[in-house]
């Protein structure tokens, strides 16, 4: 028997933890600390190791994961799941007006519709009986899915209890499981970290994430779950979508942020131009908009036609994947001498841009993919992001493909390649290689190197082929050339005396930018900033041993090692020795544990600030003790929001962290002062 008090302390514990992951993951609001969110929770669980008779199924202590499973039981749905229609164009969402409309006739009432975004994830249904999670499942074929209860309940957007003055004895809860781009891009960091297989996309990685027979898996993977339509319901009942929604919206589910209703079709139009316009910024993918007849019995009136509603349709955005026919494949030469090879496109059009050439990655995924020149090959381009090769069209096969190897030497400086074990990238040996040197040099030049400017590939090129610079260091000896550099083409006065004012510049860069400007492998700009912040100088980095290296949150072994192998590396020495003599001053950090009244509060700049720029604001704030780093987590004390602020300022939001404007900000400095 539980004793009494134990019991009741256990309840309250329950009820606190999932009041305050609802702040945390709905509203986004949190009220308490991680550390004392943390203490509640540990608390429960040491009551309930104590008294297995404690555990409920709603405990949020079972959040984190079941027992592993050999397969997936079945799940018939108790209503359909069903499809949408697609249109892609205009004149096709008005021929489906027209017809809703034709249909309606004589029926009476206004026609309203409610557009939802069409999430790019997986679709589930959660069945709540008396308010308690009981099932979760897939949509499957529509009719039969898979029991992923387990998983379900690892979702922390997804309740396991719905609380509320009138809970319905039963309803089934249909939505989409997602996963942030934010969150999918540090999920795939960790995986290379862990030797794991990366996901292709966010949505590849939801639906791989929820189909884990370990749920503990699953429980780590940082999935989301929007709402957006409802099965069977018993003991209320809804007349319209839009009420559905709010109803979800009060039992503390995520539904879509964007959720509008129109009376005009032309309104809704223009809604969906807006909503593609937003598509790259949004945090998650979406593939276009569901429009839906908002009214229950209009949507009656309506019916379904096979397996998709007559009252709802998909209107698709332009694909972000095509096909074309793949004409060549080259070999790229990267900073690191990482051959890349490069499908060379018969030009296509890919969400208004035309596209001819994606990139292959390496030699693994040639070889999985048995990608050939002359294949017919489907490619994806997503926002900024390099377009890529998804898969080969093999049934478009005429025999007359061409098989492609990886060259066993450099394209570039016929050196030799070698393909280190564990890795998928072929190298080029050669440190002097024209190819990485380009690389390096743009890169170490780039805005978040050391930002020079007036120095592009072509002319990097050249300056290499005249041999007047070998490595990075070189370019502080440029203005020694100056006779000879203003003979080549593409050169000029003005040109040369702003490069020279640029390279002056650069020589005072900060300590992050400088680490990150020396290419280190692994090391980009947010590494180099908590690289730069946790030791202080080049100096004392280079002292650093592996385990001392790991101890860093955000350094594994992989990382550790590059750094290591860097500064083993003499000729880098050699070449920091000479960035040191041209006179690139090796800048030393305030390191973060100078005390002060914001020590340990640690801050993300976003936006562009009136008064300070950026590194007089983290001036301000390190004289105090506090930190800036460049990517948000939950452990972030402080957003600073400027004009224009990042995604980071979206994803701030999305994790409850404090958000200052630059006055908020100013005050905060007075009071600290
Ligand atoms: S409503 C009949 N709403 O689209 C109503 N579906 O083609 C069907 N989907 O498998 C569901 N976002 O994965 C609805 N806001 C949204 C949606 C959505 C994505 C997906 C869902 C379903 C597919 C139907």
């Amino acid at each position: 028997m539980v004793p009494e008090n134990i019991n009741k302390r256990a309840a309250e514990l329950r009820r606190q933890i999932d009041y305050h992951n609802h702040r945390y993951y709905v509203l986004d609001q949190p009220e308490i600390s991680d550390a004392d969110y943390d203490r509640l929770f540990d608390e429960l669980l040491g009551l309930e190791s104590r008294f297995p008779e404690l555990i409920t199924s709603d405990s949020p202590t079972q959040r984190v994961g079941a027992a592993p499973l050999d397969k997936f039981e079945s799940v018939r749905h108790s209503s359909p799941m069903l499809s949408l229609n697609k249109v892609t164009a205009a004149e096709e969402f008005e021929d489906f007006d027209r017809r809703v409309r034709e249909l309606l006739a004589g029926e009476g009432g206004q026609l309203e519709y409610v557009v939802d975004l069409k999430f790019d994830g997986l679709a589930v249904e959660l069945i709540y009986k008396n308010g308690l999670l009981v099932t979760g499942s897939t949509r499957g074929d529509g009719t039969t899915g898979e029991n992923i209860t387990a998983n379900l309940k690892t979702v922390k957007t997804i309740p396991l209890r719905l609380s509320g003055p009138d809970i319905p004895e039963l309803i089934e809860i249909r939505g989409e499981v997602i996963i942030f781009k934010s969150m999918f891009e540090i999920l795939n960091n960790k995986q290379v970290e862990a030797n794991e297989k990366i996901f292709a996309n966010p949505r590849n990685a939801a639906a791989g994430s929820l189909r884990q027979l370990d749920s503990k898996i699953t429980a780590s993977r940082p999935l989301y779950f929007f709402a957006y339509s409802i099965g069977k319901i018993e003991g209320k009942s809804f007349s319209n979508h839009f009420e559905t929604m709010k109803y979800f919206k009060s039992l503390g589910f995520k539904v879509c942020e964007y959720l509008k209703s129109f009376t005009k079709p032309e309104k809704v139009e223009k809604y969906y131009d807006k909503i593609a316009g937003k598509r790259d910024s949004l945090d998650y993918d979406i593939d276009g908009i569901v429009i839906k007849v908002n009214d229950y019995n209009q949507q009656e009136i309506l019916g379904q036609i096979a397996r998709s509603p007559r009252w709802a349709i998909a209107w698709k955005f332009p694909p972000q994947q095509v096909t074309t026919i793949l004409e060549d494949i080259q070999v790229q030469v990267g900073r690191t001498g990482i051959l890349t090879p490069v499908a060379h496109l018969k030009p296509v059009k890919v969400a208004g841009v035309t596209i001819s050439r994606a990139s292959l990655h390496n030699e693994d995924e040639l070889k999985a993919k048995d990608v050939k020149i002359g294949d017919t090959v489907l490619i994806q381009r997503a926002g900024d992001v390099i377009p890529e090769v998804v898969m080969v069209i093999t049934s478009k096969r005429t025999g007359k493909e061409k098989t492609f190897k990886m060259p066993k030497k450099c394209p570039v400086c016929r050196a030799a390649t070698i393909r280190i074990e564990g890795e998928a990238a072929n190298r080029c040996v050669n440190p002097y290689c024209r190819a990485q040197l380009v690389e390096r040099i743009a890169h170490f030049a780039s805005k978040g190197g050391m930002d020079i400017d007036g120095l592009g590939y072509k002319t990097v090129e050249m300056l290499a082929d005249k041999e007047l610079i070998h490595d990075i260091a070189d370019l502080y000896d440029i203005p020694r050339h100056k006779d000879e550099i203003l003979k080549l083409e593409r050169t000029g006065k003005k040109w040369f005396s702003n490069l020279e004012k640029a390279l002056e510049k650069s020589k005072n860069r900060p300590l992050e930018n400088l680490i990150y400007a020396l290419g280190i492998r692994n090391i980009g700009e947010h590494l180099a900033s908590v690289i730069a912040q946790r030791f202080g100088s080049i100096e004392n980095l280079m002292e650093q041993s592996n385990e001392q290296l790991v101890q860093v949150e955000d350094i594994g072994p992989i990382v550790a090692d590059s750094i290591i192998a860097f500064f083993n590396d003499k000729r880098n020495i050699e070449i920091l020795n000479k960035m040191k003599s041209y006179g690139v001053l090796f800048p030393k950090e305030v390191l973060s544990k100078s005390e002060g009244k914001l020590t340990d509060k640690t801050f993300i700049l976003t936006g562009t600030l009136e008064k300070f720029t950026r590194s007089e604001a983290k001036k301000q704030i390190e004289k105090r003790g506090g930190r800036v780093t460049s990517s948000v987590s939950k452990k972030t004390d402080y957003v600073i929001v400027g004009t224009s602020p990042g995604s980071k300022h979206e994803k701030a939001m999305k994790l409850g962290i404090p958000i200052l404007d630059e006055a908020g900000f100013k005050e905060l400095l007075v009071e600290n002062e």
